[in-house]
C-alpha cells in the first residue's frame, strides 16, 4: 500500500504548477484521426494538448483544418493498408488547399521513418510516439519549407506533465496512460520496435490525472499500458536500476497492485479499469487488490494468443498453456464472476491442426466473455519474420479463425444468458446505436447492456434488470 503521507508535497506543487500554465488563444485548427489501440487514442489527446498550447483548437471538419494528423497503427498489415487508403482520400482536399499540412504519427511513423515521405508524397510530417513534444518545432521547420521527421525513441518520455485534451465522444470514460513501450519481445509483435523500451509513469501524476478527470465529471478511467502488470516505479529509476537496488530500498517500489490500490483509495468514487494484463506477469496481488475495492472493475483482458505450449514458445510469450490455466484458475478463485476476455492469433508459423485444437480446448476451459481474434500477419523485422516461415495457408488461417470466432460467440451467448433474470449495475455511456430511445452502458465485467432511456441520464450508475441477451449485449430495464 502506498502511504498517502509519502506523497512529497513539493513535487505535488511542481506538478500542479506545470498544469496551470496560461492558455494560448487558438488561431489555427487541427484535425486528428486515430487508428489502432487505446494507447493511440490516448496519445492523440496528448498531441492535442501540446498543440493547443501552440494556438491550435481541434476540429471535426477536415476541410476547416490547417493541419491533419493521422495517428497510425502497425500491428497488422491490414491496419497499415487502411491508413494508406485514408491518405489517398486526402489527395482531393490537398489539391484544393495546398497549404494544408498532413502529418503521420504513431507506430507507422516510427516503423517507416523517412521512407514514409518517399512513399507517400502527400505527407509533410512524420513523428514517432516519443517525439510529440517536438511537434511545434517540427511544424515551424515545415513553415521554413523543409519536410520534417522525428522518430527518436526515448527511454524516459512518459508525458507525465501533459494534461490530455479529452477527445472522446462521451464525457463519462477516460483513458489514462500509466506506462509506455514494451520489453516483452513477443516474436510476432512490432510494438517493441515502434514504441520502444518499457517505462513507467510517476504514480503521483497518474493519481492527479484520475482526480482531475473525476473533478471534470468523468465516472470511469481505464489505466493503459502494453503490459500493466509490469508497471514499476521507484523515484524515476529504470527497471534495471530498481532491480539492482538493495532489498531494503526496494520496499519503496510501487508495482501495479500498489498503484491500483493507491488509485482506488484516493479516488473512491470513480470506476477504475485497466488494460492490458500479461499472463506471465499477472500476480495474485493484483487479483486480491481487485477483489478488495468495489470501484476497481471486475474485468481482466488476458491475451492468450494460442492454447498450444509449443506455439507459445515460438511466440516467445514467456508462459505455457498450464501457466495460463493457473492464472485463469486464480482469477476465478479470487474474483468470482470476473469478466475475462482474450486476444488470439490463429495461423502462426508452423501451427498444426493439433495446435489449433489446443486453442479451441483452452477456450472451452476458460469460456471467455468475449475476445479479439486475428489471423497471423507477418510484420517486418520481428523475430518471427526473421526466424520462422509464415507457412500456414491463408485459407487454413481463415477456416481456423472462423472456428475460433464461432466458438467464442457460443461462449459469449452462454455467459450472457447466465445474467438473464439478475440485476446489474451499469454505468451509462451514451445512446444506443439503433435508437435514441435507448441508452447503453457497461457492467463492471465490461459487458454492454442496452435499456430504455426513461429518466436515465448519460453518466448515471443505474441498476438494470436483465430480461434478455444476444451474444454481444444484455437487454433490460431500469430496476
Ligand atoms: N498478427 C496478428 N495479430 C497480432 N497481434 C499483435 N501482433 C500481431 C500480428 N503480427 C495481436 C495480438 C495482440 C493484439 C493487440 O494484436 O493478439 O495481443
Ligand atoms: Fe506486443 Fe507482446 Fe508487448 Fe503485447 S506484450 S505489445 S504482444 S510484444
Amino acid at each position: 500500500m502506498i502511504e498517502e503521507k509519502k506523497i512529497d508535497e513539493k513535487r505535488q506543487g511542481e506538478i500542479l504548477s506545470i498544469r496551470s500554465k496560461s492558455k494560448t488563444i487558438a488561431t489555427k485548427k487541427m484535425y486528428l484521426e486515430s487508428y489502432g489501440c487505446a494507447m493511440n487514442f490516448s496519445d492523440s489527446e496528448i498531441v492535442a494538448s501540446i498543440l493547443q498550447d501552440e494556438g491550435y483548437s481541434t476540429t471535426k471538419e477536415i476541410e476547416n483544418a490547417d493541419i491533419v494528423l493521422i495517428n497510425t497503427c502497425s500491428i497488422r498489415e491490414k491496419a497499415e493498408q487502411t491508413v494508406r487508403r485514408r491518405l489517398k482520400s486526402f489527395l482531393k482536399i490537398k489539391r484544393k488547399k495546398p497549404e494544408l499540412t498532413i502529418g503521420i504519427l504513431g507506430c507507422m511513423a516510427e516503423r517507416l521513418k523517412t521512407k514514409f515521405l518517399e512513399q507517400e508524397k502527400i505527407v509533410d510530417l512524420v513523428v514517432g510516439p516519443d517525439a510529440y513534444r517536438e511537434l511545434p518545432k517540427l511544424i515551424k521547420e515545415l513553415e521554413d519549407g523543409r519536410k520534417a521527421v522525428n522518430v527518436i525513441l526515448s527511454t524516459e518520455e512518459t508525458y507525465a506533465d501533459v494534461i490530455p485534451v479529452r477527445l472522446g465522444n462521451n464525457k463519462v470514460t477516460a483513458f489514462i496512460s500509466i506506462m509506455r513501450g514494451c520489453d516483452n519481445m513477443c516474436s510476432f509483435c512490432v510494438v517493441p520496435f515502434t514504441r520502444g523500451r518499457e517505462r513507467s509513469r510517476d504514480p503521483l501524476s497518474i493519481v492527479n490525472e484520475i482526480q482531475n478527470v473525476y473533478e471534470n465529471g468523468y465516472k470511469e478511467v481505464t489505466l493503459l499500458g502494453q503490459n500493466v502488470d509490469s508497471y514499476l516505479w521507484n523515484n524515476g529509476l529504470s527497471k534495471k536500476e530498481i532491480n539492482k537496488l538493495p532489498l531494503q530500498n526496494q520496499k519503496n517500489n510501487i508495482n501495479f497492485a500498489k498503484l491500483l490500490e493507491f488509485s482506488a483509495k484516493k479516488c473512491p468514487n470513480i470506476r477504475i479499469r485497466f488494460s492490458t494484463s500479461h499472463p506471465q506477469d499477472m500476480g495474485d496481488d493484483v487479483l486480491y487488490t481487485m477483489a478488495k475495492y468495489k470501484n476497481i472493475c471486475k474485468y481482466i483482458h488476458l491475451p492468450v494468443q494460442s492454447g498450444s505450449s509449443r506455439i507459445l514458445k515460438l511466440m516467445n510469450r514467456g508462459y505455457s498453456r498450464d501457466w495460463y490455466i493457473d492464472r485463469i484458475d486464480a482469477i476465478k478463485r479470487i474474483i468470482p464472476n470476473c469478466g475475462i476476455s482474450m486476444d488470439i492469433i490463429t495461423g502462426f508459423c508452423s501451427e498444426t491442426d493439433f495446435d489449433h485444437n489446443q486453442t479451441l480446448s483452452l477456450m472451452n476451459y476458460v469460456k471467455y466473455d468475449f475476445g479479439y481474434m486475428f489471423k497471423y500477419s507477418e510484420r517486418p523485422n520481428t523475430l518471427a519474420q526473421r526466424k520462422y516461415k509464415d507457412d500456414v495457408d491463408e485459407k487454413i488461417k481463415s477456416k481456423r479463425l472462423t472456428e475460433i470466432i464461432t466458438l467464442q460467440q457460443k461462449h459469449s451467448l452462454h455467459n450472457n444468458k447466465k445474467h438473464v433474470g439478475s440485476i446489474k449495475e451499469v454505468l451509462v455511456e451514451g445512446y444506443s446505436k439503433k435508437s435514441k430511445d435507448f441508452l447503453y452502458g457497461r457492467t463492471t465485467q465490461n459487458t454492454v447492456a442496452v435499456f430504455p432511456k426513461e429518466d436515465i441520464k448519460i453518466g448515471d450508475l443505474v441498476n438494470i434488470k436483465i430480461n434478455d441477451c444476444t451474444s454481444a449485449t444484455l437487454l433490460g430495464n431500469k430496476y
